[in-house]
């Protein structure tokens, strides 16, 4: 899953070497410290769009460096449940000490589609990485929606759900421990009521920009399907998060100190591994603000 190849493309401004998997690519060539050029920035959302999520190797970014590199796929926001760093406003640390057990985003999920407008792009970057293991999974849920037999895509092709933090950052959620969240860095002292807050989204989302549809609903932050109970939904939502998250749709990346990437929550999921208990992992993360799933 890890060989990469590269390819001929029709980029002039860039070089792409393709992950191995059915997502993914390495932009080669660029010191992302530098101002880039209209025409460089060009290539880069459409490679971005193209391969949903991108990586940029040896770099050496400030928290305000990466700020600045998200802001150009647009305003930058702030997520609701962690501080931001000291450096940055618009920067949190995700620190996992080796004596921690808990990690960040250790579930498939996409960020936080439980907000009326969830981000549209996620940037890492690596600081510190374990010597093995620590990788993040992404898997392609346009690829998915395409796949699903099309008597299940037309039944639930109007079909919303209700997604909410709770399952995760609420009090019996898989943050809600005291302890998890000191661990994490969270910051739910003033937050604790949005934890309980829910919003109606579609489980399958048209892309913005591209307008492919695919699999956006998922077992960690929908909670239900619009007039079915919880129960009544699981069974939908765990065959489509599986179907979603299978091995032919998932490409993996392997950090080393210096790599950033950038995803599109739009059409992907992630999952960051959680198998380097013993091991610290450091990365900052910025969000860039998206619209409201259609
Ligand atoms: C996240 O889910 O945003 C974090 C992913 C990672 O740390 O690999």
């Amino acid at each position: 899953m890890n060989r990469e190849r590269q390819i001929i493309d029709d980029y002039r401004q860039l070089g792409i070497v393709e992950w191995d998997g059915p997502l993914g690519a390495e932009v080669t060539g660029l010191d992302l410290r530098q101002a880039l050029a209209p025409e460089v920035w060009a290539e880069i959302q459409r490679a971005w769009l193209q391969y949903g999520v991108l990586c940029f190797r040896d770099q050496q970014l400030t928290p305000a460096q990466q700020a600045e590199f998200a802001r150009g796929f647009g305003e930058l926001d702030v997520y609701p449940f962690m501080r931001s760093s000291d450096a940055h406003p618009h920067v949190i640390e995700l620190v996992k000490e080796a004596s921690s057990k808990t990690n960040f985003g250790g579930l498939w999920h996409t960020d936080t589609s439980y907000l009326p407008e969830p981000p549209k792009a996620t940037v890492l970057y690596a600081v510190e990485v374990p010597e093995q293991g620590g990788d993040t999974l992404f898997a392609d849920a346009r690829a998915a929606f395409d796949d699903l037999p099309p008597s299940l895509r037309h039944r639930w092709a109007g079909a919303r759900g209700i997604y909410t933090p709770r399952l995760v950052h609420g009090s019996t959620g898989v943050y809600g421990d005291a302890d998890v969240q000191a661990e994490l860095g969270a910051r739910y002292g003033d937050e604790a009521g949005r934890a309980e807050a829910e919003v109606e989204h579609p489980l399958f989302r048209t892309h913005p920009e591209t307008g492919r549809k695919s699999i956006y609903c998922s077992l960690v932050h929908t909670l239900r399907i619009v007039g079915m109970s919880r129960e009544a939904s699981l069974p939908l939502l765990t065959e489509l998060s599986e179907h979603a998250t299978g091995d032919r749709y998932v490409a993996r990346l392997r950090w080393q100190p210096g790599t950033l990437a950038i995803w599109d929550n739009r059409c992907l999921f992630h999952y960051a591994l959680n198998d380097y208990h013993g091991q610290r992992r450091h990365m900052r993360r910025v969000i860039v603000r998206g619209d409201r799933p259609r």
